[in-house]
């Protein structure tokens, strides 16, 4: 269990977890649940560990993981660059005043309005994903650095739902048949385009270095004869995210050092191989810089015993603030908060309170047997893409966020309360609808 909490977590021998210095049982009642409680010295040492490894290259958050304005703030002041896949997410950076020079702009249908927005506001690369949006660039005109996405058609270790280096992805352009040659010659042709390189990201959730090494050799063999056919240099190449985490204590998380690692040796032997000049790496980690930063609590409010089967044991969120289990089977542990030196019982299993049966957040962990109503619930490494990918579903209100250092706990993000929930509403007539009171 000690392995998957954020570097800054004690428990204290009243039986509270402790993280970033303040007691979680203080910030449930200060803060409400649930709440992501990020630990500040844990997204310090992640991005740390990738800055410090990348040398000369560039590390760009991947905001999908997690996107809020002080978070972008955050990573400004540790150096870090932005992946933003979206309008919303290039917003996002924009309020945060992100210097938008270290910024990857990326999405595999960009609108028309999405490019111009990320043209005006001068991100540093656009990631150009297919045919149709290399003609969308012929009307924008004014200058832009270019990288172009392909699929290396590497299998990766991970989930169906987060694999993307396959040749049969939507994202990017394929190796095979010549498509990707083909979209590179159309690319070069693109008036004030300038073409800087390549971007590949094959998945996520990767623990082997050897899908990372594959991707390299893939494209390594594609810029050979990308500069036979067409003359091309890449002056950079980006490998994307996609290093794993745990999320329960039977795995190991990967050193990010170790990645970085993997993938400048491959460029130095794959490119050298080839006689291609070397290029600047960039990489784009999000899971594993916000993952193990955050735990979330919730507030158990049922517990049921089914006579000869499981218990559930019900919490205040699920799949809204976290829908990873049901989206793609993700497993987690839980543990009481409030009660760390409580002994552990039988199994149980945690669910959320949405009306869909599979609203399990843990499906079998072993908790305390008098666990209660009012107990506090954690669930660790649920820093990466639950609150990004939280919804309303049953009208329930979104968490509240807390960045906690030193002691200090900021609600980086509010609750959500139900006016919120009804803010769009309009009524019959189209007129807005106010509710009064939270
Ligand atoms: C293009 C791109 N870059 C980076 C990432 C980040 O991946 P991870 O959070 O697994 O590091 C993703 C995730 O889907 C992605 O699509």
């Amino acid at each position: 269990m000690h392995n998957l909490l954020p570097a800054s977590a004690r428990p204290m021998s009243d039986g509270h977890l402790m993280v970033g210095g303040c007691d979680t049982t203080e910030l449930a009642q200060r803060f409400g649940t649930p709440l992501l409680v990020l630990d500040s010295m844990t997204l310090e040492a992640k991005a740390r560990s990738y800055t410090q490894t990348m040398g000369a290259g560039r590390v760009f958050f991947a905001c999908k993981a997690l996107c809020c304005v002080a978070l972008c703030e955050e990573l400004d002041g540790l150096g870090l660059g932005l992946d933003v896949c979206s309008g919303g997410e290039l917003a996002t950076a924009q309020a945060a005043g992100f210097p938008a020079h270290r910024i990857v702009f990326h999405g595999n249908n960009k609108s028309l309005e999405e490019l111009q927005q990320a043209q005006r506001a001068g991100v540093g690369r656009i990631v150009i994903d297919s045919f149709d949006e290399i003609d969308r660039l012929t009307k924008i005109g004014a200058p832009l650095d270019l990288l172009m996405r392909v699929t290396p058609d590497v299998a990766t270790d991970t989930h169906e739902s987060v694999q993307t280096g396959q040749h049969d992805s939507k994202f990017g352009f394929a190796f095979g048949n010549g498509v990707a040659m083909a979209a590179l010659e159309s690319l070069l042709d693109v008036p004030n385009a300038r073409v800087v390189g390549l971007h590949s990201h094959i998945g996520s959730q990767i623990f082997e270095m050897s899908a990372f090494r594959l991707a390299v050799s893939r494209l390594a063999g594609f810029l050979s004869a990308a500069r036979d056919h067409l003359g091309f240099i890449a002056e950079e190449i980006n490998l994307g995210g996609g290093l794993g985490i745990a999320h329960t204590s039977d795995q190991v998380s990967p050193r990010p050092e170790a990645s970085v690692e993997a993938i400048r040796r491959a460029v130095t032997h794959e490119f050298g191989l080839r006689h291609l000049p070397k290029p600047l790496i960039a990489i784009e980690p999000g899971r594993s810089i916000a993952g193990p930063a955050g735990v979330t609590l919730y507030s158990v409010g049922t517990v049921k015993r089914l006579p000869g089967g499981r218990t559930f044991v019900s919490v205040d969120g699920g799949m809204s603030d976290n829908i990873r289990p049901a989206l793609y089977g993700a497993r987690y542990e839980a543990f009481l908060a409030n009660r760390m030196n409580s002994p552990l019982g039988a199994q149980v299993t945690v669910a959320g309170k949405h009306c869909e049966s599979g609203d399990v957040l843990v499906r079998d962990v072993h908790l305390p047997d008098d666990v209660q109503p009012d107990d506090l619930l954690c669930i660790p490494a649920t820093g990466a893409y639950t609150y990004s990918m939280a919804s309303n579903y049953n009208r329930i209100p979104k968490p509240a966020v807390v960045m906690v250092d030193s002691g200090n706990a900021v609600e980086i993000i509010r609750r959500e309360n139900y006016d919120d929930v009804v803010r769009l509403d309009r009524h019959l007539d189209g007129t807005p609808v106010s509710r009064g009171t939270s």
